[in-house]
């Protein structure tokens, strides 16, 4: 009642979940989902983090809804948040990496702005930095790369598999390119790539649940990339890494949450079994 009067039509909060260590969660994050009424989570969220919220409170899993268009499920999706909200409850809206980094977040943002539904944002920690860096590849380093672009690999929904990117600006900067939602796409984004002038030499990796107790990392070159990948048989959730900084993964592989499995270019992988389901 007290909490009624305080926000008549409750909080949303769209919290980053971080890239999938339950640690990296920030201590922001934390506290909004100790004191949630209800969690509304996406499939790539590390479910340990649900046992921080009260037992009591209402927990949606809106990763998985069987036979939905995605532009359906994201408007049913609003329409839960808009309801929760209305109710006059405290919701977490718990997304992978970082809400506002591929994540659908502004999304989501625009919809509970336009019902008056008062919102936040609480940053994460995104997979798009975080992956690379668990696999020892720094984004920027100095004397190797002074950028780093991110992309989507995911043609966006009704545009090319082009994905709607300049192709040629993309190849062009000398920095670190990371593409996120690439596996699907990997063929392309290389080719395309290739095409514009990058090097079939330069190093390229794969890191796959980067952070995780399942992270698998394949270091390679662009040429190579999708061969390996392809025997690998390499499922989603990963990111593709192009530039210099690669090659540092092979002098800076952490110690202590190092990676299930580096696998290496010049590594005999006809043997191994294909990469986990996602
Ligand atoms: C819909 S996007 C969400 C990105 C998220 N908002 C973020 O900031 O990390 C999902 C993509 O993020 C990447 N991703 C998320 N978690 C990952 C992880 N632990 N390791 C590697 N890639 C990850 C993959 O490319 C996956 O297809």
């Amino acid at each position: 009642m007290i909490r009624k009067l305080l926000h008549p039509a409750g909080l949303i909060s769209l919290v980053g979940a971080g890239p999938g260590d339950p640690e990296l969660l920030t201590l922001k994050a934390l506290k909004r989902l100790k004191q949630a009424d209800a969690v509304v989570y996406d499939r790539l969220v590390a479910k340990e983090l649900l046992d921080h919220a009260p037992s009591c409170a209402l927990r949606y899993d809106v990763g998985k809804i069987p036979g939905h268009h995605r532009s359906g499920r994201q408007s049913e999706i609003n329409e839960l948040l808009i309801r929760l909200g209305q109710s006059g409850m405290r919701v977490v809206r718990l997304k992978g990496g970082d809400p506002f980094v591929f994540g659908r977040g502004g999304e989501e943002a625009l919809a509970l702005t336009e019902a008056g539904v008062p919102w936040e944002i609480v940053p994460g920690i995104s997979s798009a930095f975080a992956a690379p860096a668990a696999a020892g590849i720094p984004v920027t380093h100095r004397g190797f790369s002074g950028s780093v672009t991110v992309a989507t690999g995911h043609p966006q929904s009704g545009a090319h598999a082009d994905a709607g990117h300049d192709w040629t600006a993309l190849a062009r900067t000398r920095g670190t390119l990371v593409f996120l939602m690439a596996v699907e796409n990997l063929e392309f984004i290389v080719q395309r790539l290739l095409e514009e002038g990058r090097d079939h030499g330069e190093p390229a990796a794969l890191v796959r649940w980067g952070t995780t107790t399942q992270q698998t990392v394949l270091t390679s070159t662009l040429g190579e990339i999708v061969t390996r990948a392809r025997v690998l048989r390499l499922l989603p959730p990963a990111v593709l890494v192009i530039g210099p900084t690669v090659a540092l993964a092979h002098d800076l592989t952490p110690s202590g949450s190092g990676p299930a499995y580096l696998v290496e270019d010049s590594a005999d992988i006809s043997g191994l079994a294909a990469v986990g389901s996602a």
